[in-house]
């Protein structure tokens, strides 16, 4: 089993895998209204500390779990509970659970991208009217067949690409789009520095005002650390079962969290002065970088050409993050039954997901009068979703990973006499694991349900 599985021959096929997963909407769609409805500068700030204090020494665990198992998560908690005899086979599954669900409402919004990405080709060929109309967004977010047709292709291109076993090629030609991809943004946010409203955003992105933050902050946080870090998924237990054994998981845990954290800064910086800038949208608004984007890229010169190739970019990552997503789920059930096929596991996979993707595909048409809270089905979903179940699946690995594997084995993983850095960490990393990551975790999940009643 071990040995089919295999690993990557270099390194760069892992990072590729790693960070390929991490960066994606979640970086340019959902930390820009994150921070928008938390009030910015101080939430930065907790999201800055937590992704570096919590989210990264808990990456560091998910991949060591994979590397050490060689399995993925289901069969890697089972590992976990046959060895210490506390029950944590719910955790592998709840985790596996959270994915198809997370790939199924993460399509929706892939699709969203795929909208844009037509219509600036559509518009090269005529005129541009069309989509600096202000209700094109309105339209689509009104026209759920046009959503649940686009999510639905999504989903069947990402199942393609994993059926034919061609992902190797791909994610390879995706991370050659990146480089682009940075030129791109790196231009964009030269342009919206020059926006007049730039002061303004720089004193609510980095001038913290404390008195932003509520009861739930904490998880807001948390929730999306762990979510743009795609840790509590089991997605990192599976890239650290195809790691090499000379590959250091410490290094490759911190890499992967620095380079998601300053490209979700860098989509802030970009994002805010054009948000601030159209003042008739709401900065908390899920739709907010879809919203105030495309405009403003047709209203600069050759902004339509720009836009194309800025959406086509962003269409890659977040097809790069859905294989990643969908492989997880295929990968746990391959290793959880043997006579399940591969093929056959993807397929019934994506069936699964499109089944699910009604919901939220809808959510903002015909389901729109259905809202719990003040707010729609697909906000519901992913609050549920990212602020309670993603931190409680995170603490059901992290529980798992402190119990299962002996302290000697992770001292082993962590400490490299070569790498100075590793060792001076360990017993920081190790305080997390057992003290402060379950802590912070707790007390987060508590303040959030404070945060409902009051
Ligand atoms: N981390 C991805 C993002 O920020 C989302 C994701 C989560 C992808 C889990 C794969 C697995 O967009
Ligand atoms: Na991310």
């Amino acid at each position: 089993m071990a040995s089919k599985r295999g690993s990557w021959k270099t390194r760069y096929g892992f990072y590729l895998l790693a960070i390929g997963s991490a960066c994606g909407l979640g970086n340019l769609w959902r930390f820009p209204y994150v921070v928008g409805e938390n009030g910015g500068g101080a939430f930065i700030l907790l999201y800055g500390l937590l992704a570096l204090a919590i989210g990264a020494p808990l990456l560091i665990a998910e991949l060591m779990l994979g590397k050490g198992t060689r399995r993925s998560v289901i069969v890697a908690t089972q590992q976990m509970s046959a060895k210490t005899g506390v029950n944590f086979r719910w955790v592998g599954r709840l985790a596996v659970m959270v994915s198809i669900v997370v790939l199924s409402y993460y399509s929706v919004i892939s699709g969203w991208v795929l909208h844009f990405l037509t219509q600036f080709l559509v518009s090269l060929f005529s005129s541009p009217e069309q989509l600096t109309d202000k209700t094109n967004l309105a339209a689509l977010m009104s026209n759920g067949w046009l959503q649940l047709m686009l999510a639905s292709a999504h989903i069947l291109i990402t199942v393609v690409v994993v059926v034919k076993g061609v992902q190797q090629g791909l994610e390879r030609w995706i991370g050659y789009t990146m480089p682009l991809f940075a030129v791109l943004v790196i231009i964009l946010v030269m342009r919206s520095f020059s926006l007049p409203s730039t002061p303004e955003v720089l004193r609510f992105l980095f001038y913290p005002d404390f008195s932003k933050l509520s009861w739930d902050s904490i998880n807001h946080a948390l929730g999306h650390v762990f979510f743009t870090l795609s840790v509590g998924f089991g997605t990192m237990v599976t890239f650290g079962s195809y790691m090499r054994e000379e590959d250091h998981v410490p290094t490759a845990g911190f890499r992967v969290t620095i380079v998601d954290t300053v490209i979700s800064l860098v989509a802030v910086v970009m994002i805010f002065p054009v948000a601030f800038q159209a003042s008739n949208v709401p900065l908390t608004d899920p739709a907010l970088m879809f919203e105030v984007l495309p405009k403003y890229l047709l209203g600069i010169r050759g902004g339509t050409l720009f836009g194309l190739a800025f959406f086509a970019c962003l269409y890659m990552a977040a097809l790069n993050a859905s294989i990643g997503l969908l492989e997880v789920v295929v990968s746990n059930w391959v290793d959880a039954k043997k006579e399940m096929e591969r093929g056959k596991a993807t397929w019934y996979s994506g069936a699964i997901a499109l089944m699910l993707t009604v919901l939220p595909a809808l959510s903002s048409s015909i389901f729109k009068d259905i809202r719990v809270g003040g707010r729609s089905l697909i906000e519901n979903l992913d609050s549920l979703l990212i602020n309670w179940l993603l931190p409680l699946v995170a603490l059901g690995i992290l529980i798992a990973f402190n119990r299962g594997v002996s302290d000697k084995e992770k001292e082993l993983g962590f400490v490299d006499k070569d790498k100075f850095v590793s060792y001076s960490m360990y017993p920081h990393w190790m305080f997390v694991l057992k003290w402060a990551g379950p802590v912070v975790i707790i007390v987060g999940l508590l303040l959030q349900v404070i945060g409902v009643f009051v």
